[in-house]
């Protein structure tokens, strides 16, 4: 995988060929590179919540112990099964994703009829965390598509909202339209992220510094997952951010004519 054709300077049809097969040998590379650490990621993710169940098994079988003590370990451990279960939920997905196996409505969803319905979900989320959750401008828009896929994209952008804000900080939903296109944002107030790593923030398992120190739980799978609704949808997501100051998320997907 690390060799390669001499140096193919020449710009005839074997310099061309030279060149083309070398790129070809770079990407084959790279995409290796990403299933090993795609898989070391995965590992570790599920690693993490084992270790904790079986430290605290071991730990309460050490001396017998009053029921609640054995009560509070098999809570806790609940919670860790939990949190796998989630991981490989999403990680079935994703590979199903992939595969093309994942099917999509194509059907025609009010896209503000959307946002008013998850308005209250959006503000629970919020106060759990000291957040205002708001509702900007709405412009009707009509999208083909899945309407429980962009509910699920929309309420994991607020999630993240929500969980990279600091307490009293606002978020704020809007939908507007541009020509043929909608725009559906979500802006906070948050930690933001650091301008090196915006281009990697929805590849799968990548967490910013700052998202793990601000925040303990996450695995670093949601943004992966909106952004295959977003495409599955024709459309795009993008993300604009100031360090310390806060984020906004923006899904534009094409309207159906009206
Ligand atoms: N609104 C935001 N403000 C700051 N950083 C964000 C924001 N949204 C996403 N990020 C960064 O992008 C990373 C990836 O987001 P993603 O939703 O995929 O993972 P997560 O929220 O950490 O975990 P989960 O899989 O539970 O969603 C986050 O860990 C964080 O570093
Ligand atoms: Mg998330």
């Amino acid at each position: 995988m690390t060799q390669r054709l001499a140096d193919p300077s020449s710009s005839d049809e074997i310099g061309r060929l030279a060149a083309t097969f070398n790129d070809m040998i770079a990407r084959l590379e790279a995409s290796f590179r990403q299933v090993r650490q795609f898989s070391a990621d995965a590992s570790h993710e599920l690693r993490t919540p084992l270790t904790v169940i079986k430290g605290e098994a071991e730990l309460a079988l050490r001396r017998p112990r009053p029921a609640e003590d054995y009560r509070q370990v098999l809570e806790s451990t609940l919670e860790e099964i939990d949190r796998m279960t989630q991981i490989v939920d999403e990680l079935l997905f994703l590979s199903r994703a992939d595969l093309g196996e994942v099917a999509i409505e194509s059907l025609p969803v009010r896209l503000d009829a959307l946002v008013e319905d998850i308005q209250r979900q959006a503000a629970v989320l919020g106060q759990e965390h000291g957040v205002q959750v708001t509702v900007g401008t709405v412009e009707p828009a009509v999208v083909q598509g899945d309407e429980l896929r962009l509910r699920e994209l929309l309420l994991n952008l607020v999630d993240n909202a929500v969980k990279y804000s600091r307490p009293g900080g606002k978020v704020e939903i809007a939908l507007v339209r541009e020509g043929t296109t909608a725009r559906l944002s979500v802006t906070d107030q948050g930690i933001g992220i650091a301008p090196e790593e915006l281009g990697r923030i929805f590849d799968r398992f990548y967490r910013t510094d700052a998202a793990r120190a601000h925040a303990k739980k996450g695995t670093g799978l949601g943004l992966s997952i909106c952004k295959w609704i977003a495409e599955a949808h024709h459309g795009r997501i993008e993300a604009q951010s100031t360090m310390g100051q806060g984020s906004k998320f923006t899904v534009v997907l094409p309207v159906v004519h009206d």
